[in-house]
């Protein structure tokens, strides 16, 4: 049988280079007074939660745990997206010290990985700080590749994405799937094919064009399907509503207006 999932291999005393989703919200905290730098905070967790089981298997079986993700959508270098708080916030959950370096490609990352010891857990930086991150660059996904021996996916959330940390980087190391993505997928799985009637879809999120397939292949499945969050904003004011200042698509106005009359080509 194939080996897929981390509870497949031996990871003891390995370097494992673990793709997590942390696109978590942050809050400020408090202005320093002194230095112009802002201080963040986790706003919600739910993510860094949900990946616990995954970084405590593979911590308890003795790797080396080197985390990557992305946060928001930067323009290059950005301290208000930086990572460093996702690491505090981790370290509390897990009861230990998650160290965090300030990059995730370069000498100090390298010098940082190597000194580590079975049972050390270290986040880097921002993926998404390097353009090259989105473009799938090869260099890129080979640089984070050469850190480790062994890569895990665990981002289920950005596995819609083909970029070099979650796709290219499987190019150069042997991968396998984290304990959250193989729980997704079961679960996504069953529902999809052999779903409970009556079946009740929700789709939310702030980008209505990045879900329109998905929509597509749910309305071909459920009963009732439900949109919420800027999602559904979108779609109440190309009907007409008055949304105020909550968040839409502009872009996707257009298209619902003609979708709504009929004009649609
Ligand atoms: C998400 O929050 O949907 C994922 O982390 C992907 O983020 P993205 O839409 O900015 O690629």
């Amino acid at each position: 049988m194939d080996k897929k999932t981390i509870k497949d291999i031996d990871v003891e005393n390995k370097t494992v280079l673990v793709r997590v989703d942390f696109n978590v919200p942050l809050r400020e905290v408090k202005k320093a007074k002194i230095a112009p730098a802002k201080v963040f905070e986790v706003a919600d967790d739910t993510r860094i939660i949900k990946t616990l089981p995954t970084l405590e298997y593979l911590l308890d079986q003795e790797a080396k745990v080197v985390m990557i993700s992305h946060l928001g959508r930067p323009k290059g270098r950005d301290p208000n997206l930086s990572l460093l708080a996702v690491a505090d916030h981790l370290g509390a959950l897990l009861k230990r010290p998650v160290k965090f370096v300030s990059d995730c490609i370069g000498k100090e990352i390298e010098e940082a990985v190597k000194a580590m010891k079975a049972g050390d857990i270290i986040l880097l930086e921002n993926t998404r700080f390097y353009p090259q991150e989105e473009k799938n660059d090869p260099d890129f996904a080979k640089k984070l590749a050469s850190l480790a021996d062994i890569f895990v996916n665990d981002a289920f959330a950005t596995a819609h994405r083909s970029h070099a940390s979650t796709v290219g980087v499987t190019k150069y190391l042997p991968s396998f799937a984290g304990l959250l993505m193989e729980k997704e997928v079961i679960e996504l799985t069953e529902v999809m094919e052999s779903p409970e009637h009556t079946f009740l879809g929700i789709i939310g999120g702030a980008k209505i064009s990045t879900k329109m397939g998905v929509i597509e292949n749910l309305l071909k499945k459920v009963d009732t399907l439900l949109l919420g969050g800027a999602l559904a904003n979108t779609v109440l004011k190309a009907k007409g509503f008055e949304v105020g200042k909550s968040l839409i698509e502009k872009e996707m106005i257009d298209f619902y207006v003609r979708y709504f009359s009929g004009n649609l080509n």
